[in-house]
């Protein structure tokens, strides 16, 4: 367990460029989720920040194959990710966007100060420019005849026929997307974040972390040895945050340089909003606070490396991240996401047939924590029957069930001195796992954690069979009435540890137990006391109704006519 005062916890912010699928998901945001509720379940302070990610060439494009405005695309498509993400139970304290008039002061002033102390390199190179239009061209703003197979229409990035990636300089004849007019080499002047020699400081301040997720060590480790290179901080392009210094017209932020200053952005909006403008600076630059990344692993670079290194280079005392717990991919039914092909389960979709926590669970089952995992809607069927069902489900329905058929629907009476060896076991035996899973929660070790709050409940339903009170209800009611109540208490440290992971239903089943307080701000404490005798329980209802097996054939079906129609 930390020293910290709180925990600051990002997610990294979605593109509003589409919808959120099952990949983004599983790689930052479930985990980042069940953190925060983790550590709020135990009473923790914790401020839990994310926003849409709103600029760079691809929302450009998008936008004017739409017929719209960048802005009203962003917007449009920040709206339906905070929906979705709602609609999954994601409590993010603020979930801002990068394109408001609070990030543009933000980033601007984090570029200036690293400005003014000669931190930042310029360099010159030469770009494709438009004469028709006077402008700087990104690469997805040309196209020419492919190097490769010598089809036409290959973009300044990849050749779509070939699949060769490329850049704009290999294209024979590059002209731009927009009027199709020829191009010319300009030389342009940019800023540079100088990675290559931070890498030094850099590479001393990670030494100091041995205790982060292997992966993440390892992919710095590969770029520390191949050697840091200069990172571009501005670009030209019309949709970013301007360069605010003379003489820089055309040219906005590099968007992997605004976007996670966006993180700062959002906590200040946060602080605005709660009256307390200045408050941000105890998330962001008081040593007590611990700063975490969620992420996924293709943004390691700039989470682990780049933004500490602009934090590390500024005039004032950063926190830096404590960790940077990133997830590897998901894969789906075997294949790689898509979402260019549509290959990909959409959140909105997945959330207007199915329930939030059956999703939440599921992908917690197989987060790619450690290397790539594989989601199946076989699996999600059989995660959902017989985990969330046959275990967590059936012990929650009879314990409850019994009890209001033979106790009035009330916590029967029971002592300390009632209890036999066999309710002890049962009793160390789900302490036992709590414990375990506390501690594989410190770590961000979800699937571990869920095991233990699985073994919990094998421990339970193999309590209730082995006290058997179906038995002792005809012969020896108080007997009987031990075994529910011990059964409750058992109940009640599983919602605690489910609690980060299925909320919705949880939330229900401790309103059953008849808590008064919150389950999601301190109920790891609540969940240890007695549970009174005679106290009143709710009417438990099913909480994971089985899936209809049509319903997953027909989402199986769905996926297999895309890959058939790739092959
Ligand atoms: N939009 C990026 C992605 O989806 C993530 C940005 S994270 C931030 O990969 F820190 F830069 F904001
Ligand atoms: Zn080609």
């Amino acid at each position: 367990m930390s020293n910290f005062q709180r925990t600051l916890i990002t997610a990294a912010l979605p593109y509003a460029n589409g919808e959120i699928h099952l990949g983004h998901l599983a790689g930052a945001y479930l985990p980042a989720d069940v953190y925060a509720r983790y550590l709020r379940l135990r009473g923790r302070e914790v401020l839990f920040i994310c926003g849409t990610d709103e600029y760079g060439v691809p929302i450009t494009l998008t936008a004017e194959k739409q017929g719209i405005t960048p802005q009203e695309l962003v917007d449009r498509n920040h709206a339906s990710i905070k929906a979705s993400f709602e609609g999954f139970g994601m409590t993010f304290d603020n979930f801002s966007q990068t394109s408001r008039a609070i990030h543009t002061e933000t980033s601007q002033a984090f570029f200036l100060d690293l400005h003014r102390r000669g931190v930042l390199v310029q360099k010159s190179s030469e770009q494709f420019y438009s004469p028709t239009q006077g402008r700087f061209l990104a690469d997805r703003y040309i196209e020419g005849t492919c190097p490769q197979c010598h089809s036409a229409g290959a973009r300044g990035d990849q050749c779509e026929k070939c699949g060769s990636s490329l850049n704009p300089d290999e294209l024979i004849e590059p002209r731009s997307v927009l009027d199709n007019s020829p191009l010319e080499k300009r030389a342009t002047v940019h800023w540079y974040l100088p990675l290559d020699a931070w890498q030094p400081e850099l590479e001393s301040w990670l030494a100091t972390h041995p205790e982060w997720k292997e992966n993440v060590l390892n992919y710095c480790r590969g770029w520390f040895q191949d050697g840091l290179q200069p990172r571009a901080a501005t670009r030209d392009l019309h949709w970013g945050v301007p360069v605010p210094l003379p003489d820089h017209e055309g040219k906005v932020f590099y968007v992997w340089f605004d976007a996670p200053i966006g993180y700062i952005s959002a906590t200040r909006e946060w602080a605005a909003a709660q009256g307390e403008p200045e408050a941000w600076r105890r998330w962001w630059q008081d040593p007590e606070s611990r700063l975490v990344h969620f992420i996924g692993k293709d943004n390691i670079v700039f989470h682990a490396i780049m933004f500490p290194g602009m934090l590390m280079h500024h005039s004032e005392p950063w926190v830096l991240p404590d960790n940077v717990p990133a997830n590897e991919f998901l894969n789906l039914e075997g294949n790689k996401l898509s979402t260019s092909r549509g290959y990909a389960v959409w959140l909105p979709d997945f959330l207007q047939r199915f329930s939030a926590d059956t999703l939440r669970y599921t992908l917690a089952r197989t987060l790619p924590e450690t290397k790539d995992t594989n989601f199946t809607w076989e699996g999600l069927q059989s995660r959902s029957d017989n985990e969330l069902g046959n275990n967590f489900g059936n012990l929650i329905n009879r314990v409850f069930t019994f009890a209001h058929r033979y106790f009035e629907g009330r916590v029967p009476a029971w002592t300390e001195a009632d209890l036999t060896d066999l309710d002890r076991a049962a009793l160390d035996e789900v302490a036992a796992c709590r414990g375990r899973w506390a501690e594989r929660m410190e770590r961000f070790e979800v699937r571990a954690a869920l095991d233990e709050a699985f073994a919990a409940g094998q421990a339970g339903n193999r309590y209730f069979d082995e006290s058997a009170p179906f038995r002792s209800r005809k012969d020896d009611l108080a007997r009987c009435g031990v075994s529910i109540a011990v059964t409750l208490q058992i109940v009640r440290q599983i919602v605690v540890m489910l609690a980060p992971v299925v909320p919705f239903s949880m939330t229900k089943v401790w309103g059953w137990l008849g808590m008064k307080s919150d389950l999601h701000r301190g109920g790891w404490t609540e969940g240890l006391a007695a549970l009174p005798a005679g106290r009143a329980l709710g009417v438990p209802e099913i909480l994971f109704p089985r899936l209809d097996p049509d319903v997953i054939a027909a989402e199986v079906e769905r996926l297999r006519a895309l890959t058939d129609g790739l092959a």
